[in-house]
């Protein structure tokens, strides 16, 4: 009996094995290892101060809590996907090591308030990541823009050259576009810092628990209220979800800028060799790969917030295993977001413009300043309208 040693009285045989690895978690949740056993040392010292353990008991589950997490860190012991979940995985664990006590860590707990403390946990660690790399990428951005401070390119509209405009002006958009990604992460974890544990199952515990106690040692700004609702509720990860697709898509314009701008075409930058790849068969190539890759990635990030909320339809409360379909797509899309913020702030910092490309003669090509000669008209007491027809008439003429 593998897994359901943990509840064996209720069965009298085995889980079938395609079907525990089927149902198990541990492939995503084992990465929530450091928040799971993070929620146990507060939960267990919650229930040591309302006595409802012993000091003692208190004492030895936090030592075996505290060696575990030694133990998954060094390597020394890996949580195996026949535990079915992270949460099994660490109590089988504990139980081991420091015998009949480690039972005693799951009183006035369910799994269905521990894996929704251990997401709210994971995800304040990954909106923190994911605020820090936004702000390393508009560095990177503003650094740029002040290292061509004098830049002027060709600014774009219907991918048609329109207008001149500062290099800066153009880059700033972007760090405009990522301060309101930060606001939106940033405004979805004030709703995500609040503890669900003391939910139990669904309806709560007969035990005098300190709910308010535990949400505060565990750095959160107060509980979720209803019992139901804490268990039941991934709004946490969706308002993040929808935050990562919207940063995403924000990338992808980037990135297919970066794509056009690096092309002998457009030939205006010139990306660092450390961020690019090569051809197999052509030898001159320098393929932008990590900017198509990233744009590429965005795919998988709207896949991973539609693919939750498709999960979530429908579903009656409270909890239901559905659910546990939540983790993939959160950690992917974190993962992904991470990782394509760092490496572009990375890239960008190394990334040149090539200087011949934006002379006078060149800002000449597109008639780039028909507007000006227009608006020139008009303050000479031509009405607008007059004014762009005998501009056209001759931008017509010199074409
Ligand atoms: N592995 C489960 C999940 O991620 C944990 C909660 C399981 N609860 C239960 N009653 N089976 O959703």
């Amino acid at each position: 009996m593998s897994t359901n040693s943990l509840w064996a009285g209720r069965f009298t045989e085995p889980i079938d094995d395609l079907t525990l690895r089927f149902t198990s978690s541990v492939a995503e949740d084992g990465q929530l290892y450091r928040e799971d056993i993070a929620g146990s040392l507060a939960h267990a010292a919650m229930l040591v101060r309302q006595q409802i353990l012993t000091t003692e008991e208190g004492e030895q589950i936090a030592a075996g809590l505290n060696a575990i997490l030694g133990e998954i860190e060094s390597g020394a012991w890996t949580p195996s996907w026949r535990d079915e979940d992270i949460h099994m995985a660490i109590e089988s664990r504990l139980t081991a090591q420091i015998g009949p006590t480690g039972g005693k860590l799951h009183t006035a707990r369910s799994r269905n308030d521990q894996v929704a403390l251990d997401e709210r946990l994971w995800l304040r660690r990954a909106v923190g990541d994911i605020r820090a790399a936004l702000a390393e990428l508009q560095s990177a951005l503003v650094d740029r823009a002040e290292a061509y401070r004098d830049l002027v390119l060709p600014g774009y509209t219907h991918l048609q050259r329109a207008q001149p405009v500062l290099l800066g002006h153009h880059l700033l958009a972007y760090v405009e576009m990522l301060s309101r990604d930060d606001g939106r992460f940033a405004d979805g974890e004030r709703r995500n810092n609040r503890s669900p544990l003391g939910a139990a199952a669904l309806a709560g515990t007969p035990f005098p628990i300190d709910r308010a106690h535990v949400a505060d040692a565990l750095g959160f700004d107060g509980i979720v209220e209803n019992s139901m609702d804490a268990v039941s509720d991934r709004d946490g990860l969706l308002e993040f979800l929808s935050a990562a697709a919207i940063s995403m898509m924000h990338l992808s314009r980037m990135c297919e800028e970066l794509v056009l701008w690096s092309t002998t075409e457009f030939n205006f930058v010139r990306l660092p060799d450390a961020f690019t790849t090569g051809s197999s068969i052509m030898p001159q190539k320098k393929n932008p790969d990590v900017a198509e890759l990233i744009r590429g990635k965005v795919g998988r990030v709207y896949g991973s917030l539609i693919g939750l909320l498709t999960t979530m339809k429908g579903l009656p409360l409270a909890y239901n295993r559905d659910m546990q379909e939540d983790k993939g797509p959160a950690l992917d899309a974190a993962r992904t977001l991470t990782d394509s913020l760092r490496i572009l702030a990375a890239m960008w910092r190394r990334t040149e413009f090539n200087r011949d490309r934006f002379t006078t003669a060149d800002m000449g090509a597109g008639y780039l300043t028909a507007t000006e000669i227009a608006d020139y008209l008009v303050r000479r007491g031509l009405p607008f309208r007059d004014a762009h027809h005998v501009t056209g008439r001759a931008v017509a003429l010199a074409q």
